[in-house]
């Protein structure tokens, strides 16, 4: 039997066709635009999405029997606001995860409805670019549009939706929403009465690993499949990144560095972060996860080589770089090209680079943007930490994995040990394992990683660059704090 695993990126729509085996048979990549209407907004067209999956599947399948395929999952963007009128129309461009225009309904849910209530109910606090504050930011801005949604769905929820004709979600992605009761796993009334939802707007909540149903004539004739193919729940991008990588069960982490930087820590149990820094969500292997999420991690990388270089040879800028810097760079970049989530949660936050003389190279420079990266996932790495949670070792994932470079830096910045996966394609190959799970092929997602997920190579930190860059992460801790009243000022 063959699988289509589905990663709704930032950028681009990934799509992977997977056999029973775990073999990836196939990949095709659509892009899309995004845009940024104001300073601060991001949106996206969910009828892009849709027409990347429409036109890359007959791609994908091309050469391949389709009447094979027995399964799709989807992996997405988390946090979009996908809103639909009663018969099933796009209302306006989704807002999505990295979008910071809602730091006034931000403020109203963490200090007048308080963090205390929202943790109590959601097991979370208010950040920009959760679901929530953008239904608060709609009503209050766009009122006659608000009054006409009927139908509030997340990004791969709205593929799920094409695909099927039904409205679902999956708990790890509606967790994200903080509408959800993340704990007892349903829609909290109280948080839709606060934002002025009608539960029958929310879509029918799922394992991550569900079938939701079948392809809809249309659909099916559309991507040249048969009706019959199963579709799944699926999940938010970074749970299903976290099943391809086989960080699930108690205790395993996957950090990911693709245009947003998250580090995922799985487990068994239901926790919270008692200070709130770390997301506390469900997984899509039915447990849950506690995450840190830093909104530009290989953004920071690709505005500095593309946007401000104009140089896209990744690879040669970072062989520029001689070993001696490495632990030694003297100049310092603030990655918080989008404001920042995780742990800081300051939407003015903006990026720096600090340090720099006379002698200052491109190199190091370019060296900085990798590190400045690194050291704001450490941030996030410490309060796991600092609330006892321990992680001997992480899976690495994510376009940014690919640098050997880079990798070498995180595993230093950290001084842990990263593995890599042999299948490393991201929410794409997690989503095509939950629809195998949906379809059979394993008895769960514990059982579909331990047969299908392999470590073909392990990044060692080295004791005296790790040292360097423990003193290296001092300095850049202090960077943040002194610049912060600036940034409310500069916005
Ligand atoms: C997670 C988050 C991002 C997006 C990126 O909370 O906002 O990782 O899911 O796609």
């Amino acid at each position: 039997m063959l699988y289509i695993g589905i990663d709704l990126g930032t950028s681009a729509c990934k799509l992977l066709l997977v056999d029973s085996e775990g073999a990836v048979l196939n990949t095709v990549t659509r892009e899309y635009p995004i845009s940024y209407p104001h300073p601060g907004w991001s949106e996206q067209e969910p009828e892009d999405w849709w027409n990347a999956v429409k036109l890359g599947v007959p791609e994908l399948l091309r050469g391949f029997d389709a009447s094979k395929v027995a399964g799709i999952g989807a992996g997405g963007q988390m946090h979009g606001l996908v809103a639909l009128d009663a018969e099933g129309r796009v209302l306006r461009p989704a807002i999505l995860w990295n979008d910071s225009r809602t730091s006034g309904a931000v403020r109203f849910l963490n200090e007048e409805i308080g963090r205390e209530f929202l943790s109590e109910h959601t097991a979370n606090i208010a950040f920009a670019g959760f679901t929530a504050p953008k239904l608060l930011w709609m009503r209050e801005n766009e009122p006659a549009l608000f009054a006409r949604i009927r139908s509030i769905m997340l990004p791969k929820d709205y593929i799920v939706f094409k695909l099927t004709g039904k409205r679902s979600s999956d708990y790890s992605d509606a967790s994200g929403t903080l509408l959800l009761d993340v704990e007892h796993r349903r829609w909290d009334s109280e948080m839709c009465r606060i934002c002025g939802v009608d539960g029958s707007c929310l879509p029918e909540l799922h394992k991550s690993y569900e079938r939701v149903g079948t392809l809809l004539p249309g659909a099916a004739a559309e991507l040249g499949l048969t009706e019959g193919v199963t579709v799944c729940a699926g999940a938010g991008d970074n749970a299903a990144a976290a099943v391809g990588t086989g960080a699930v069960g108690e205790g395993r982490c996957n950090i990911s560095l693709g245009t947003s930087g998250t580090i995922f820590i799985s487990s068994e149990k239901f926790g919270v972060d008692p200070n709130n820094a770390l997301h506390s969500f469900a997984h899509a292997d039915g447990g849950y996860h506690l995450m840190g999420c830093m909104l530009s991690a290989a953004a920071c990388n690709a505005w500095w080589q593309d946007g401000i270089l104009r140089d896209g040879d990744y690879a040669a800028a970072q062989r520029a770089i001689p070993e001696k810097s490495l632990g030694r760079n003297r100049v310092f970049f603030l990655p918080y090209l989008m404001g920042e989530r995780s742990p800081i949660n300051d939407t003015n936050a903006r990026g720096t680079f600090t340090g720099m003389t006379m002698d200052t190279t491109r190199g190091d420079m370019t060296l900085a943007v990798l590190e400045g990266v690194a050291f704001a996932i450490r941030d996030s790495f410490e309060v796991a930490r600092s609330i006892g949670v321990e992680i001997p070792r992480s899976f690495i994932c994510g376009g940014g994995s690919r640098s050997a470079l880079w990798r070498r830096i995180m595993a230093n910045v950290l001084g842990i040990p990263l593995d890599i996966p042999a299948t490393e394609q991201g929410p794409g190959y997690g989503a095509a394992m939950l629809a195998m799970v949906a379809c059979g092929e394993f008895a769960s997602v514990k059982e579909a990683a331990a047969a299908l997920v392999r470590v073909t190579d392990t990044v060692e930190p080295e004791r005296e660059l790790a040292e360097r860059y423990d003193e290296r992460y001092s300095r850049f801790s202090k960077i943040y704090p002194a610049c912060k009243e600036l940034f409310a000022e500069i916005v």
